[in-house]
């Protein structure tokens, strides 16, 4: 088994805190399937609320909540909109392709975030020989972007241009208390500007597992079926559900220090003459190697043998997510690793 001192391979990682997993032991439980999960119900109302979305779902992934918004939203052959980066093209296995029937539309992004006039440059007009354009996809914050944020007014210009075309708009809001919290902006902000949003519970927020898409009481009931027919369905999940509700009370402020965390990484290795180090926005920080001789899967290794996790993206580069389980000290020893190595090598 691989174990990492200091482990930034991603905000994934984190572990169930001793006051999560007494929550967790603690939880009230029904059938979920059947509305009957007390605990299950709480969290999504909480969710919605702080979405600012009538109601809410209990999802188990961040992947599932992206698929069924696009089963919602889209017939087979209409088109998403989406950045270049957008982890619904990059990670998800296709699932909007291969599940839904769907195509994805990628626009040129800096970090993930474009702009109102290249939505509008995307839409495909009305004919019978092209897609018909039906959603706008957008990430909050972008993975691939270095934790890049999506600005109220950035995400308010293309939320109109979409509208405006009779779009729906669809927030990835893996972190978007990440967003939250670094620009003081609440999410349900944010929500206002979307047709449907999720938060991940899994990531910086520290639960073991799940996600809570929300939206309008039409889009609510049409994914529920969906997650019905994928096997998303639960039984007694209060008591996975309890956990997240355990990390909206004591796990969103705190990811404040994830963020300075990602800074203080970053400042670290600013002066390294093999790395450019792209500014953190949130907990998020990408190293690009500027030395073809060293390649990010070497230099991978080399930390990992140093007990530090950091994984290549591609060859050029690598990625450091900070995260609950890894406080100040651990990112100096990281930062320490990563200088030996790139010299050693
Ligand atoms: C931006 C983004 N969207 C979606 C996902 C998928 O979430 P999950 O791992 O909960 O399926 C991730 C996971 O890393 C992500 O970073």
């Amino acid at each position: 088994m691989i174990s990492f001192a200091v482990d930034l391979r991603s905000d994934t990682k984190t572990r169930p805190t001793a006051g999560m997993r007494a929550a967790m032991a603690a939880a009230s439980v029904g059938d979920e399937q059947l509305h009957e999960d007390p605990t299950v119900n709480e969290l999504c109302a909480r969710a919605a609320a702080l979405l600012g979305k009538p109601v809410a779902l209990f999802l188990p992934s961040g992947t599932m909540c992206n698929l069924v918004s696009v089963l919602v939203h889209c017939r087979p052959g209409e088109e998403i909109i989406a950045a270049d980066i957008s982890h619904l093209i990059s990670s998800e296995s296709a699932g909007a392709a291969a599940i839904a029937g769907t195509q994805i539309r990628s626009v040129r992004s800096d970090r993930g975030i474009f702009t109102p006039e290249a939505v509008r440059a995307a839409l495909r007009p009305e004919k019978i020989n092209v897609p018909v354009s039906r959603l706008l996809h957008v990430e909050q914050t972008v993975n691939r972007g270095g934790g890049s944020v999506w600005t109220l007014e950035t995400l308010a210009a293309v939320s109109a241009a979409a509208w405006e075309a009779g779009l729906k708009v669809h927030m990835d809001g893996a972190r978007i208390l990440n967003a939250v919290v670094a620009t003081g902006t609440p999410a349900d902000a944010f929500g206002a500007l979307c047709d449907s949003l999720w938060l991940d519970l899994s990531k910086g927020l520290g639960c073991p597992v799940g996600a809570v898409l929300a939206g309008d009481e039409a889009f609510v009931a049409a994914a529920r079926r969906w997650k019905f027919r994928l096997g998303g369905a639960m039984r007694q999940a209060g008591v996975i559900a309890a956990a997240g509700l355990y990390a909206l009370d004591h796990h969103v402020e705190r990811l404040a220090i994830d963020h300075d965390n990602a800074r203080r990484l970053a400042e670290c290795l600013s002066g390294v003459p093999q790395l450019r180090v792209r500014t953190p926005e949130t907990n998020i920080v990408f190293l690009d190697l500027i030395d073809d001789v060293l390649d990010a899967t070497t230099l991978s290794r080399a930390l990992a043998e140093r007990g530090i996790g950091i994984d290549p993206v591609d060859a050029g580069t690598l990625r450091a997510v900070t995260h609950l389980d890894v406080d100040a000290d651990g990112v100096y020893k990281a930062a320490e690793a990563i200088i030996a190595a790139v010299r050693k090598i």
